[in-house]
């Protein structure tokens, strides 16, 4: 695992983009995975202006989201369907048939969840997951105690994680209380992660996961676990990491990152 601690928010998002700008000039059929939230519409944002002035090209590459509300239609403001479509879709030449969210109106849920597993590997894998977190640790919608090894599935949502979501849907009562979601050994499988995490609420979980122990409790931590994953988080969100002036080292020195600093 590697950390980048960027100066602000623009600055975090900024990158990310930019590492999914280079990796899809590298593979234009690039296989990628998708989140939602607050944090990912700077990452977003950066995408449609790099479509638009850079000519970045969207064309030829499949998109697969994390997760999906169940009962929620996919036209309703609050579905992720909708949110992909607001902030990235709609605004760049992706083919829709090549964009997939899991159906959170699929009669047979569990039917469903295999589907999309399926559709996944036949898709060749994910090339490049782009990751946020909860604050309860959550990646995708894999709350506390998501088997590390989980695959895509129906979870119930923590208390904490309709808190944080409520503002959305005006009211904590009114979040659905369940989420199709890839599990954490979906996730994994990804030949890359980027996690993503801003501002200071973001803190104490970002310790906990990339410098605490792996446990099913942050299921974040198992990003531990992988190869090759980028954790990038702005001054605020990486405030309790112990290790910042090795991470900082790395950044500024190691060649890999050369063209991004
Ligand atoms: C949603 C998802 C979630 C969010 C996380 C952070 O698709 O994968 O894990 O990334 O809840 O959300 P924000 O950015 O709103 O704090």
């Amino acid at each position: 695992m590697e950390v980048i601690i960027q100066p602000n928010k623009e600055a975090a998002a900024s990158l990310v983009a930019r590492i999914i700008a280079n990796d899809l000039r590298a593979n234009p059929q690039l296989v990628l995975g998708l989140a939602t939230g607050k944090t990912m519409e700077r990452v977003y944002r950066q995408l449609v202006r790099m479509h638009h002035e850079e000519k970045l090209d969207f064309s030829r590459c499949a998109t697969f989201n994390l997760d999906e509300y169940v009962g929620l239609s996919p036209n309703r403001p609050n579905s992720y369907r909708h949110y992909m479509d607001c902030h990235l879709f709609s605004q760049v030449n992706i083919e829709r048939r090549n964009t997939h969210l899991p159906d959170g109106l699929a009669a047979d849920l569990s039917a469903e969840c295999q589907r999309y597993e399926a559709l996944i590997q036949k898709a060749g894998g994910i090339d490049l997951q782009l990751l946020g977190i909860g604050k309860a640790g959550h990646i995708g919608f894999n709350e506390p105690l998501s088997a590390l090894r989980s695959r895509t599935r129906v979870k119930a949502l923590t208390p904490t994680t309709i808190k944080q979501n409520a503002p959305m849907f005006g009211g904590e009562d009114k979040v659905p209380r369940r989420a199709i979601t890839m599990g954490v050994g979906t996730i994994i499988e990804a030949r890359r992660c980027i996690l993503l995490a801003t501002g200071d609420s973001k803190a104490e979980v970002i310790a906990q996961a990339v410098e605490g122990p792996i446990t099913s409790m942050i299921s974040a931590s198992a990003l531990q676990l992988h190869a090759r994953c980028t954790v990038i988080v702005d001054e605020e969100a990486g405030a309790k990491l112990k290790e910042q002036e090795y991470y900082r080292w790395i950044f500024d020195n190691e060649p890999e990152w050369e063209s991004y600093r």
